[in-house]
């Protein structure tokens, strides 16, 4: 029995593309996995911790293994739950909407958020990153289509060139990850 969590990181919810496809894939999801739990984040309504000086200070301890002052513990304990709860599932949906060619900026906090040494990457000088996924472990990236006259939409191999850093930093590879350009009626996937 796996648990599949479904990041939703569009805000426009009934009105979204993004969320359409998603729901779709989820849904088929279900009737393909019966025994399997699905758990939606939304990201809009979780209430991220800031990303601030305490943070990024707690990170930077990690990594030169320096002690905790209590603000950076309590930014560290903040971000630890977060990640406890993203590594809890073994399989990951994510829908994301093009936002001025990039992703939108809650997602982009989520995924600073997460990139943490010893919680999801390993760290040292000496040696090579690792992420901490293991090797059964795949995502689904899906994205909304474009409304902008003149301009066809964020196309698979753009959706890869910005998504695909995240995922493979995390230690999902290429073969582990699909990503999908979300269009009316269908959707177009790559590996
Ligand atoms: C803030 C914002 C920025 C956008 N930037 C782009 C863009 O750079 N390129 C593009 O093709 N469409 C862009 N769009 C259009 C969205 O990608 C399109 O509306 C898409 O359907 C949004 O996903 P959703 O329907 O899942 O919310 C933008 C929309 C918004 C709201």
């Amino acid at each position: 029995m796996a648990k599949l969590l479904y990041i939703e990181s569009s805000p426009r919810k009934e009105r979204s593309a993004s969320i359409a496809v998603a729901q779709h894939f989820i849904n088929a999801y279900r009737t393909a996995h019966p025994g399997d739990t699905v758990e939606v984040l939304d990201l809009w309504k979780t209430g991220l911790p800031h990303f601030d000086q305490f943070t990024i200070d707690a990170k930077y301890a990690v990594m030169s293994g320096q002690r905790f002052t209590p603000e950076q513990a309590a930014a560290w304990n903040a971000v630890t739950k977060v990640i406890e709860h993203f590594k809890s599932a073994d399989k990951f949906v994510f829908s994301v909407p093009m936002w001025n060619f990039s992703i939108p900026y809650i997602l982009k906090h989520y995924i600073d958020i997460l990139a943490q040494p010893g919680l999801t990457f390993s760290y040292s000088p000496t040696e090579v990153t690792r992420g901490w996924s293991r090797e059964s472990r795949r995502r689904w990236f899906t994205r909304g289509r474009s409304v902008w006259p003149g301009h066809r939409g964020g196309s698979v191999r753009q959706t890869k060139r910005l998504s695909a850093p995240y995922p493979g930093f995390h230690g999902h590879h290429g073969r582990e990850t699909d990503f999908c350009r979300a269009d009316p009626g269908r959707a177009r996937c790559e590996r």
